[in-house]
């Protein structure tokens, strides 16, 4: 059946920031193309840049489709993890129209003129000459802007599909980084986070690290602030560390997932680290930046956890304070080892651990936030908040400070934190004295 090409377009993303990343990027594709934006409710063309990570994420892409299909016949897309996991396997599924993987979305033009003559469009090659080549140039973007410099995992715990859909590890090339940061910033970015699944595993041609990176990103005029994630315990350099000591515009936080705190468990998640090691790389990072906030992933009901080994992920909560962080019930995906392990822990025991957890997790986010009343610090302002002369922006330690102000988006200001509550802060402006 072929149709009309579509006019409009909506990107809708799930998961984690490189998917965001790269439903900007589609986003930007399309509108290359001539197509305009629009809600996802009445767009001509919605791509659904779907995430594989938990089972619940997956079902989400589903409901998705149903819900599109009940309201009128947008062509559909089924971009991200999902579409890389199970391919074909969506369109016998689900009635949709392209089915495009996370490493040949910049195909999508082609895909999409396939669907509307009625042709098959279906690409989830993992191409060897990367994506980034093939698309259109950043234009304007938020103060705070994403930019992946590495994709895919080569460390297959035995929990996750990421080293299935999306690939072995491989880093961008630096000449391309470097443009794209000063491109961003030259579209409005006074921020950049660098992305990547293993973020920290990025090297260049010449086998230098992140830190080479971070220091020339450092030298970029007008950008202020620089971030990464996610990294792995296992390429945490010392000279990455020392970079948070020397390097102004690096931002005092650091995600390190632990997933446990059991070196059974930990062993067994093939994860590489245990809990020593990993509490040490923290002291380092302590050492290099004392104000650090640390944020880190949990992992909850592992196949074979006991009641013993999840009291040790309890206690290693206690014993690092985390500033933030994420805990997940463990989710069995197809294909992965863990799947298939003994000992399948049950759902409402799985249920007490995180909520035990989210506990501790809680009173420890609540307790860092406390700590930052009476702060000085510079806030990046992000957005206009809810209530009238309200604007809402991020502290160097990623927490929502939420203050009256005429600053505008992009500024960076000198505020003073005054209030904490568990999820944001309240500041006000400080005045600067003259010079
Ligand atoms: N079940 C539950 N959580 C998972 N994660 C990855 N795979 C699974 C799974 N199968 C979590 C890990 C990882 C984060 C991105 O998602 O904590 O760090
Ligand atoms: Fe998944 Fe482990 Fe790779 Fe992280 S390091 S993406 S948890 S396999």
């Amino acid at each position: 059946m072929t149709r009309s090409a579509p006019r409009t377009f909506a990107v809708k993303s799930f998961g984690c920031q490189m998917n965001v990343y790269d439903g900007e990027r589609m986003a930007e594709l399309m509108r290359a193309q001539g197509l305009s934006p629009a809600d996802a409710a009445d767009a001509d063309l919605v791509v659904l840049n779907t995430c594989h990570i938990r089972e619940k994420a997956t079902e989400k892409v589903y409901s998705d489709i149903g819900r599109l299909r009940k309201k009128g016949d947008p062509m559909i897309a089924v971009a991200g993890c999902v579409a890389q996991a199970e391919g074909e396997e969506i369109v016998r599924r689900a009635r949709v129209d392209v089915v495009v993987g996370p490493q040949a979305y910049h195909n999508l033009p082609r895909l999409v003129a396939d669907a509307a003559a009625g042709k098959a469009a279906l690409d989830t090659g993992m191409p060897l000459d990367s994506k980034f080549g093939a698309l259109p140039a950043r234009r304007a973007v938020a103060p705070s802007a994403f930019l992946t410099v590495q994709e895919g995992c080569d460390k297959f715990c035995t929990y996750c599909v990421v080293p299935y859909t999306r690939g072995a590890e491989i880093s961008r090339p630096l000449a391309a980084i470097v443009d794209e940061a000063k491109a961003l910033v030259d579209a409005g970015a006074r921020e950049i986070t660098l992305l990547g699944q293993n973020v920290n595993a990025w090297t260049d041609e010449e086998g230098r690290g992140l830190d080479h990176l971070i220091g020339l990103l450092d030298r970029i005029e007008g950008l202020a602030r620089i971030r990464y994630t996610t990294s792995h315990p296992n390429d945490m350099t010392q000279s990455l560390i020392d970079a948070h000591a020397h390097v102004e515009k690096l931002m005092p936080f650091l995600h390190l997932p632990v997933q446990s705190g059991s070196d059974r468990v930990l062993k067994a998640m093939n994860r590489s680290h245990d809990r020593d090691s990993y509490l040490r790389i923290l002291d380092r990072v302590r050492a290099a930046r004392p104000d650090i906030a640390l944020s880190g992933d949990f992992i909850v009901g592992f196949p074979g956890e006991t009641d013993a080994e999840f009291e040790e992920t309890l206690s290693l909560v206690d014993q690092v304070a985390y500033a933030q962080a994420f805990s997940f019930k463990y989710s069995p995906r197809p294909g992965t080892p863990a799947a298939a392990m003994d000992g399948q822990v049950e759902p409402h025991v799985m249920d007490e651990r995180l909520q035990r957890l989210q506990a501790a997790l809680n009173r420890d986010q609540a307790a860092f936030n406390a700590a930052s009343v009476g702060r000085p610090c510079q806030l990046l302002v992000e957005r206009a908040g809810k209530l009238p002369g309200q604007m809402l922006g991020k502290s160097p330690w990623l927490q929502s400070v939420h203050l009256d102000s005429d600053a505008a988006i992009g500024d960076l200001i000198a505020v003073e934190i005054v209030q904490a509550g568990p999820n944001s802060l309240g500041g006000i402006e400080r005045v600067q004295a003259a010079a």
